[in-house]
């Protein structure tokens, strides 16, 4: 759960100084619609529980950043004049100053500022860490400097900032997700207009599965997944392939980009009819199992142990898994079933075929960014 007294703690202890301003920005799990967002699609993501809790207070160094993180071993330690050149910074610090980097350059004049951050949500878990961390560092900076930034504008600086310094060429999904939640419901989301609505959802929480196999987006098979969609639909004629039928998608001749097609035209439907089922009350389960069929076969961004995972979870009684995410690793949401059994069957799955551990967590469907101090 996220819990801003231990980012308060921590601030106190590591800079001496009473929190001025509190944030909290939760992670997101995407119940469904993947890789749909740079695409012109749909996705029904919600956030949860766990998330980023950040202390903010006036800087006893003049006109410097300060930012100290308890999952970090680095503290960042910047001159606001020297957040200039990007390509001089790494790791975490990067994503940090890369959300002061776009303030800057829309021409605000920050102050400095001391920043403490606790996080419960586990890196590269395809559970947008990164978004988390953007997204609060730019609310809670617009509110130490009083810059009063509208939500949307919070949102699009988020994702320029990830879009820009992450090395990936990331899509509005977890910006708008995160940024948009409403407490214990979806946000079901539309890429080609940008419009979104929130919606009710049969449950108010998820079992987590993090197959712990770690991923960094800019890896490459991100990009890489991009440009073939791009391609798709440049050969048909289409802005996004989310405009193409699944009889043109099926006219592509490279392989590769049909099936990259195929994915997505059939994921938007399934995004689709999960809405619908969650009108009527129902959870769409067997949908999340099409969705990751498809993002193994077709879109072919799955990995072993999230095959495994799904595979196991269906197995000890589940009703629907798939993975979330960017993919190659990270973590897959699960629907029904009984906690201990699930995990009792993945466990031993896993030690059979000799892959490390997953870890499973209940998430809550509750989380919001938001001011908490
Ligand atoms: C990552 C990206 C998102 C989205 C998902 C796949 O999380 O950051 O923009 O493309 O992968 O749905």
């Amino acid at each position: 759960m996220i819990d801003p007294a231990n980012a308060i703690d921590f601030a106190r202890s590591s800079f001496s100084s009473s929190p001025e301003i509190v944030v909290e920005a939760p992670g997101r799990i995407n119940y469904i619609g993947e890789h749909t967002d740079y695409n012109g699609g749909l996705a029904l993501p919600v956030a949860i529980d766990r998330g980023i809790s950040m202390v903010i207070t006036k800087s006893s160094q003049g006109s410097k950043i300060r930012a100290i993180s308890q999952s970090q071993s680095t503290l960042v330690e910047v001159g606001l004049d020297d957040v200039v050149r990007m390509d001089s910074f790494e790791g975490w610090s990067r994503y940090l100053l890369g959300a002061v980097k776009v303030l800057l350059d829309e021409g605000f004049a920050l102050r400095g500022a001391d920043i403490a951050i606790s996080s419960d949500l586990p890196l590269g878990s395809g559970l947008s860490s990164s978004a988390a961390l953007l997204l609060a560092v730019i609310f809670g900076l617009s509110l130490h400097n009083g810059l009063d930034l509208p939500r949307d504008r919070v949102v699009e600086l988020a994702h320029r900032a990830e879009s820009s310094y992450s090395g990936a060429n990331v899509g509005y999904l977890d910006h708008f997700a995160i940024g948009y939640a409403t407490p214990n419901r979806a946000t079901l989301i539309d890429f080609a207009t940008m419009k979104y609505h929130s919606c009710e959802m049969p449950f108010s929480d998820l079992i987590v599965v993090d197959s712990n196999v770690h991923h960094s987006i800019s890896a490459g098979g991100y990009g890489k997944r991009r440009l073939e969609c791009e391609l798709a639909a440049k050969t048909l004629n289409h802005r996004f392939i989310s405009e193409a039928t699944l009889e043109e998608a099926q006219s592509l001749e490279d392989l590769d980009l049909r099936r990259r097609a195929m994915h997505v035209i059939s994921e938007n439907e399934r995004v689709r009819s999960v809405a619908r089922a969650f009108d009527d009350g129902k959870t769409g389960a067997s949908y999340l199992v099409e969705s990751h069929e498809s993002l193994r076969d077709q879109f072919q961004v799955s990995c072993a142990e999230t095959d495994l995972i799904v595979e196991s979870v269906l197995r000890a009684g589940a009703e629907g898994a798939r993975m979330v995410g960017g993919g190659f690793g990270g973590s897959c949401i699960v629907v029904g079933g009984d906690f201990e059994a699930l995990e009792a069957v993945v466990s031993n799955d896993f030690a059979s075929r000799g892959f490390s551990q997953p870890t499973l967590f209940r998430a809550g469907l509750s989380g919001v960014l938001r001011q908490v101090h």
